[in-house]
Formats: structure tokens, C-alpha cells, sequence
């Protein structure tokens, strides 16, 4: 029988405290410990290691079997049959869409693609070199200066209708973010393309030149949205959420997301990766990284390896694997040195006890940087990329905990280690 009470013994003079047990529909019980701060007792836990921060219905993940669902939907049968809008759809309303409610939400969606016209001097105030990530973070957060009609955000029609901007404008964002650091003029968006064809036009498309994408690439780059469309609690949508349980607008709340994504540790990984197979730069030199990656003195790790939550390959770097081999047979670079020295990396850490032993396998990272430089997609995208796709997930759970009637500001406590307390001290008695 599963236990339904967990109980505490604290400190002598309290009476043992009874805590309930919330049983989810799938995955771990957990204690309800909210309890706790009534009588004066926190818990510790730097980085939410044992920490359910929230209840959500939108995605589940079971790391020691490498599962990953979509509201219910097994993440191998949404990336085979869906496109990324219908992901994105799902995870919004919680129902894949039929064709009726398809059409009408990809209509939406392709209506909101334009950006005001005047935050395009908002890019222009970036330093030309700027990165990506530092570009759309100012952007989105700009958005609230433009979209201010509809940001009441307790009301359920106001979100609804950031959400469908956010999700819209933000392809047209990312490529506007690598068109103004490459010196080439902003394409507009051309809204008879999908959604993943309209993103490759405004990145590869001048002017001059039409971009027709290949439809293997085409195919490719929409896999990658649907793999990062969403992905529980990690740090950038708990950010979101932390960001957002303030009233904070949406826009506001989805540039600290996309901040809290740039780190190499979250979806900085993939152009770390890419950065990292640059630096080893030759099958000979794997040994001295791998060494290096298990030295405890070395701040050196293994890019595109390991995972907090999955003890078992991630379900979505087995996808992209796949892919990733689709898109360098279509490209003829099977013999890229590159993609060997990947290939070859991949196999001796796979093997390698430290790694076996740890469960650190390759991540979804690892395969989509690959697979996005074979496609001409240049390093420092590859994050805005999966800030992009992340959107569809940041908003819907941003939405999730804005209906939610038990949704409180987020506000962790904390284990105080500075000096209790000390007398005032004039400056000329200082030492
Ligand atoms: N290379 C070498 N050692 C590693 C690595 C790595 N990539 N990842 C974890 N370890 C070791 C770590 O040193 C520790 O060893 P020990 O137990 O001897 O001290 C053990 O494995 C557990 O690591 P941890 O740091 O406690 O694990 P974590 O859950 O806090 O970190 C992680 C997860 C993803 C931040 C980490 O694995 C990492 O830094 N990986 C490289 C960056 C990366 O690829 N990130 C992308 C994650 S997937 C995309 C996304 O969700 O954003």
C-alpha cells in the first residue's frame, strides 16, 4: 500500500509533525511540506535536487527509463506524425488539435508573425557583433513596451493573446537576431511557408535570393523545435514561472527564461558542444579531454553529456541521433571530421567506466548541434534556436500557473551562514 502520511520528528519540544503524500497520475510521490513553515522548520535543497516546485499536467519525464510525454503522448509518436504548431497547441490546450482547430490556430499564428515595425530600431541598438541570446533577450523584453493592450494577466483571453504573439514573433525574432549580427538585411516573415520553412527563409533567404529548403532539412530543423518544445521543470521554465508568480507580464517572464537559458550547464550546450569539438579538434586529443573531463580539479566537463533528471539516454538525443545521421547522408558529409570525431567521442565516453558509471550519456544537445552546423546554421544560434522552440513551453507553463487558483509568488526561503548579528562600527575605528 502506498503511504499516504510521512511523518517528522524534528525537535524535542515540538509534537511529531504529519505531512500528506500527493500521489500525481504518473512519477513519484512527493510529501507535502507546505505545512512545515507553520511550525518554524524549512528544508534545504540548493537546486531544487528533491524539489516538485509545482504541479503541472503539461509534460512528464522518467529519467531512470528515459521517458519523456507530452501530455500524455509518448515524445517518439508526437515528433513522427506532428508538426511543431501542433505541439505547440498540445501543450498550450492540453488536446491535440483537429483539423478545424489546426487550420484556425496556424491562421492566428501566421497573422502575429510581423513585428511593430518600430522595434526594429530596437535591434539596431545592439552592437553590431552582438550574440544572439543577448539580442533576443532585450527584444522579447521589449515586447512589453509594444503588446501592452492585452497584458492583464489574469485574464484567460490577455494571455491567450501574448501566447499566440510570443509563439508567432519569436522565429521572426531569432532570425532577425543573426540577420543583424551578419550585416544582411531583415527578411520579413512569408506566412503561405510552415512554421519551421518560415524560420529557415528568414535566416537563409536575402533579398536577392530565394530559399527553398531542402526538404530533409526542412524535416530536420522541425524535429529539433518539437524535441525542445517543453521539457518539466527545468531551469529555464522554473525561471518563467519564478519570473512570472509575480504578475510580471509575459514578455518580461519569457526574456528572464531565455537569460536563464543561455547557460552552458541548461541550452548553452549545444553551441558549447560544437565549441568544445572545435577545441579537441582531432580524434588523437579525445583521451586528454575525457581525462580532463574526470579530473575533479578541472572545471573541464564533457559538453553535451549527462542530465540531471535522466539516468538513461534521453529519449530525444535518441531521436536526434537519428536525424542527425538523415541529415549528413543527404549532405554526403558522413566522412565531415567533425561528425567522426562526435561519432568517435560519443563511443569511448559510452564505454568509458566514469561516464558508466554515473549514467552520463549523450544528450539531446550533443546530436542537434551537429546536425544544425550540417544544415549552415551558424554556432551562436544554436541557443536562440532553442530558445525558440522552448517558447511553446514557456508559455504554456506560464499560462498553466496563471490559472492555477493555488498559484502563490514564488518565494524560497533560506539557510542563513553570515554573521548573526554585530554592533555598528565608525569608519576611523575599522581596522
Ligand atoms: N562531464 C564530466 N562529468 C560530469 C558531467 C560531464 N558533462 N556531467 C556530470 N558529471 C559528473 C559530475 O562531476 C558528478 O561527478 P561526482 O559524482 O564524481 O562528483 C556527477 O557526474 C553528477 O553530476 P552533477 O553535476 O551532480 O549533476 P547535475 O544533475 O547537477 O548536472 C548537468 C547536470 C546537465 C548540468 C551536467 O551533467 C552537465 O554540466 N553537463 C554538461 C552540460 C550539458 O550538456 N548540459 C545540457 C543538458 S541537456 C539540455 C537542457 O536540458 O538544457
Amino acid at each position: 500500500m502506498k503511504p499516504t502520511k510521512a511523518t517528522i520528528t524534528f525537535d524535542n519540544t515540538l509534537k511529531p509533525i504529519e505531512l500528506p503524500v500527493l500521489s500525481g497520475t504518473a512519477g513519484n510521490d512527493v510529501i507535502d511540506i507546505r505545512a512545515l513553515g507553520k511550525h518554524g522548520v524549512f528544508t534545504y535543497d540548493p537546486g531544487f535536487m528533491s524539489t516538485a516546485s509545482c504541479g503541472s499536467q503539461i509534460t512528464f519525464i522518467d529519467g531512470e527509463k528515459g521517458l519523456l510525454y507530452h501530455r500524455g503522448y509518448p515524445i517518439e509518436q508526437l515528433a513522427e506524425h506532428c508538426d511543431f504548431l501542433e505541439v505547440s497547441y498540445l501543450l498550450m490546450h492540453g488536446e491535440l488539435p483537429n483539423a478545424t482547430e489546426k487550420n484556425e490556430f496556424t491562421k492566428t499564428i501566421s497573422g502575429h508573425t510581423m513585428l511593430h515595425d518600430q522595434l526594429n530600431n530596437i535591434f539596431r541598438g545592439f552592437r553590431r557583433d552582438a550574440h544572439p541570446m543577448a539580442v533576443m533577450i532585450g527584444v522579447v523584453g521589449s515586447m512589453s513596451a509594444f503588446y501592452f493592450d492585452a497584458m492583464d494577466v489574469y485574464n484567460p483571453q490577455h494571455r491567450a493573446i501574448s501566447a499566440h504573439r510570443l509563439l508567432a514573433k519569436i522565429p521572426t525574432i531569432a532570425a532577425w537576431s543573426y540577420k543583424y549580427n551578419s550585416g544582411q538585411p531583415f527578411m520579413y516573415p512569408k506566412n503561405s511557408l510552415n512554421y519551421a520553412e518560415n524560420f529557415m527563409h528568414m535566416m537563409f533567404a536575402t533579398p536577392c535570393e530565394e530559399y527553398t529548403p531542402n526538404p530533409v532539412l526542412a524535416k530536420a530543423f522541425e524535429k529539433i523545435l518539437i524535441l525542445h518544445a517543453d521539457h518539466e521543470q527545468n531551469a529555464s521554465t522554473s525561471t518563467v514561472r519564478l519570473v512570472g508568480s509575480s504578475g510580471a507580464n509575459p514578455f518580461a517572464s519569457i526574456a528572464a527564461g531565455i537569460a536563464s537559458l543561455w547557460g552552458p550547464a541548461h541550452g548553452g550546450a549545444n553551441e558549447a558542444t560544437l565549441q568544445m569539438l572545435e577545441e579537441i579538434g582531432d580524434v588523437s586529443r579525445i583521451d586528454e579531454f575525457i581525462k580532463r573531463a574526470k579530473d575533479k580539479t578541472d572545471t573541464f566537463r564533457l559538453m553535451g553529456f549527462g542530465h540531471r533528471v535522466y539516468r538513461n539516454m534521453d529519449p530525444r538525443a535518441a531521436i536526434m541521433r537519428k536525424t542527425c545521421h538523415e541529415v549528413l547522408n543527404e549532405l554526403g558529409l558522413q566522412d565531415d571530421p567533425m561528425f567522426k570525431l562526435a561519432m568517435e567521442l560519443e563511443k569511448i565516453a559510452l564505454e568509458d567506466e566514469y561516464f558508466v558509471s554515473r549514467k552520463l550519456y549523450p544528450n539531446v544537445d550533443f546530436y542537434s548541434g551537429i546536425v544544425m552546423r550540417a544544415m549552415g546554421i551558424p554556432n551562436s544560434m544554436f541557443t536562440a534556436i532553442f530558445a525558440l522552440a522552448r517558447t511553446a513551453g514557456w508559455i504554456a507553463q506560464w499560462s498553466e500557473m496563471n490559472a492555477d487558483p493555488e498559484h502563490k509568488i514564488g518565494r524560497p526561503r533560506q539557510l542563513y551562514t553570515g554573521e548573526a548579528r554585530r554592533e555598528f562600527m565608525p569608519i576611523e575605528r575599522r581596522t
